[in-house]
């Protein structure tokens, strides 16, 4: 049975990186007007209303989007996530978008959506969200599977965001053995995974696996609150994108490194290449 629900999280730094890394990869592969499709294999709710008892629990979107709410300036990438954000929820930040929410935002009527959410009151959610949009398929399958039989689209223009909540250990080797079973179908895909790092020994073995999968052109985007692992929990966070576009890294930088200088006195930020062309 899944415990995890995002709900808990929504808003916070990781979501910050992980969705304005989507949006910037969205904006850049929509300059183009052949159609794309849009995978999700870890949809969960698609949005989420930060005044209930779960988002104040921790209320980590404290250390996340409210940090940037209010700021008069912010580099391009963190603006147009912002834009979002704000299209979603308006002035006051009450509510939080999830990563449907976001690319359905962005994506225009010749472009398809597929959203997969396992656990049964999320997948509620989506459909009521989504369910009535013509270009959104939304699944109550296992996102591993499906989207592996899935690609690739007919589009044969496509990003898949692979976003798993690592709740089980198995995952941080998981994700890269899918990864290159979706790249061996659809090498031409453009794939963001989103990592935590709460046990760094796990994500140094996801980042080698990465390393050394055989694939090309991948970029890793990195955002940590401190390099000191002994600290509890969730020390930072991170985006593996395959096939990034070319302007990624260069608009990316700016924008982390001002929310790391938000983020506290220890944060940081990286961006390396982990493969070349
Ligand atoms: C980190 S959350 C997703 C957050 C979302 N992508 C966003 O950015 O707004 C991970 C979600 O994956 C769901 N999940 C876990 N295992 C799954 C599986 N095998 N297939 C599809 N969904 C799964 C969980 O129920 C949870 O809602």
């Amino acid at each position: 049975m899944l415990s995890y629900r995002h709900a808990f999280h929504a808003g916070n730094y990781a979501d910050v990186l992980k969705h304005t890394v989507l949006v910037q990869i969205l904006r850049y592969m929509l300059q183009k007007d052949k159609p794309i499709c849009y995978f999700d294999t870890h949809a969960g709710a698609g949005f989420y209303d930060l005044t209930t008892e779960e988002a104040n629990k921790t209320a980590e979107y404290h250390r996340g989007i409210e940090l940037l709410w209010q700021e008069r300036s912010l580099p391009q990438a963190l603006d147009d996530y912002r834009e979002c954000v704000k299209a979603a929820c308006g002035e006051h930040l009450t509510a939080y978008p999830g990563s449907p929410w976001f690319a359905q935002h962005l994506l225009r009527p010749q472009d398809r959506l597929v959203l997969c959410e396992l656990h049964p009151a999320d997948r509620a959610q989506l459909e009521q969200t989504f369910g009535a949009s013509k270009n959104v398929q939304c699944y109550a399958e296992d996102g591993w599977q499906k989207s592996l039989a899935l690609v690739p689209p007919p589009e044969r223009r496509g990003l898949v965001l692979i976003d798993p909540s690592y709740e089980l250990k198995e995952e941080y080797g998981k994700v890269v053995e899918h990864v290159k079973q979706l790249h061996r179908k659809f090498a031409t895909g453009v794939y963001a995974i989103w990592y935590p790092i709460a046990d760094p020994e796990r994500t140094a073995f996801l980042l080698r696996r990465m390393r050394s999968s055989g694939i090309k052109r991948i970029v890793q985007l990195e955002l940590g609150v401190t390099r000191d692992h002994r600290e509890a929990g969730m020390t930072g966070t991170g985006m593996i994108v395959i096939n990034p576009p070319w302007n990624l890294a260069e608009v990316m930088q700016p924008a982390l490194e001002f929310f790391a200088r938000r983020l506290g006195p220890y944060a940081y930020s990286d961006i390396v290449e982990l493969a070349g062309e």
